[in-house]
């Protein structure tokens, strides 16, 4: 039974790589949102990187998409970056305090911010992504509820933060605390086949990049635009949602949000896209 299941996806996932031949990679356009903004889209590797050039998910998708993200008016996740500021202002908690409290402005305070997470947390012991830092200020210093995975103000809030790094390369710092095994147990888990269809990140992401599997234009899978808006969901998608998309795609269990699994994996491919700006809220299909 199982070995039925593997062989008729290692043909679906062959038929619809086929079937790309004539599809063509990446668009070779560049990414300037408002007319103001130049993001850095393409990019050289850092060192010891398998791919020779990193690539957006923007090049990947179509023109309508790609229009959509370029100028902010049209961009449907701006609304949820509103509602980030909002919330950003909004008194909650225990100790009558709101982000604004401390933080002030947050186009001043939180500008580049986003762009280096996850960051090594010596309290904790493991790294922390933007999502985990407002949990983090909320029960610490607000003496306000974390939010649950993906409730509450959780996903436009950490969208209304890395907007405030806009254009920003992505980089991380793996020499802090114990970064650099997390790294290697994202590295590992990145190339460790799972599921039914006994594929790994890799199989998707690095081997068939730039390739159709059924309708979708499959991208290097890079985070930099993330929370994202997808067009299919009509609503923001935070990260570690999208990581689980894609393992339960495999059809394998997916572990939990947050859990050491999917933070070193956040780890490892943030990673990947060293140098590519941060387009949150990206748009894609
Ligand atoms: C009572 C003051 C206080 C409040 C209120 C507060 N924070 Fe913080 N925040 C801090 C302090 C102090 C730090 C630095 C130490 C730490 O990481 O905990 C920090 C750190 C951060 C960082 C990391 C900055 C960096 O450079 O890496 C982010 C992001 C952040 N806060 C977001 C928020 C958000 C979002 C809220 C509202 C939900 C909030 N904070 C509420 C005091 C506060
Ligand atoms: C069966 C193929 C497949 C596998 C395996 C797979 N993905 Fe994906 N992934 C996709 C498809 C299809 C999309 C949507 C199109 C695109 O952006 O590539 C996607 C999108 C993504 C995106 C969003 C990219 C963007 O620009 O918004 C990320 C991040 C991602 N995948 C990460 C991963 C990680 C990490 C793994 C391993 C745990 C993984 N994927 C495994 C098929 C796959």
């Amino acid at each position: 039974m199982k070995k039925i299941l593997v062989t008729t996806a290692a043909i679906a996932l062959a038929g619809a790589c086929s079937a790309t031949a004539f599809a063509g990679g990446p668009v070779d356009e560049q990414l300037v949102i408002d007319g103001e903004i130049e993001m850095t889209t393409r990019t050289a590797p850092p060192e010891g990187h398998p791919l020779d050039e990193l690539i957006s998910g923007w090049h990947y998708r179509t023109k309508e998409t790609r229009e959509l993200e370029a100028d902010t008016f049209e961009n449907p996740a701006m609304l949820y970056v509103e509602q980030g500021e909002e919330i950003w202002n909004t008194v909650e908690g225990t100790e009558g305090k709101s982000c604004a409290s401390c933080h002030g402005d947050a186009s001043e305070s939180m500008a580049g911010v986003g762009a280096h997470y996850p960051k090594w947390d010596a309290e904790a012991g493991r790294p922390i992504n933007i999502e985990l830092q407002i949990n983090k200020c909320r029960e610490e210093r607000m003496g306000a509820e974390p939010y649950a995975f993906d409730k509450g103000g959780q996903k436009p809030l950490t969208a209304y933060i890395k907007h405030q790094s806009l254009g920003e390369p992505m980089s991380i710092d793996l020499a802090e605390g114990d970064m650099q095994s997390w790294w290697e147990r994202g590295k590992e888990m990145y190339y460790t086949r799972t599921g039914q269809l006994n594929l790994s990140c890799a199989n998707c992401h690095e081997d068939h990049n730039g390739e159709y599997i059924r309708a979708d234009h499959l991208s290097q899978g890079q985070v930099n635009g993330f929370p994202t808006y997808r067009l299919k969901q009509a609503s923001l998608v935070s990260l570690h949602n999208r990581f689980r998309g894609c393992i339960r795609d495999t059809r394998a269990e997916y572990p939990a949000a947050f859990s050491d699994e999917l933070m070193a994996l956040e780890v490892y491919v943030t990673w990947r896209g060293t140098g590519l700006s941060v387009e949150t809220p990206a748009v894609r299909q």
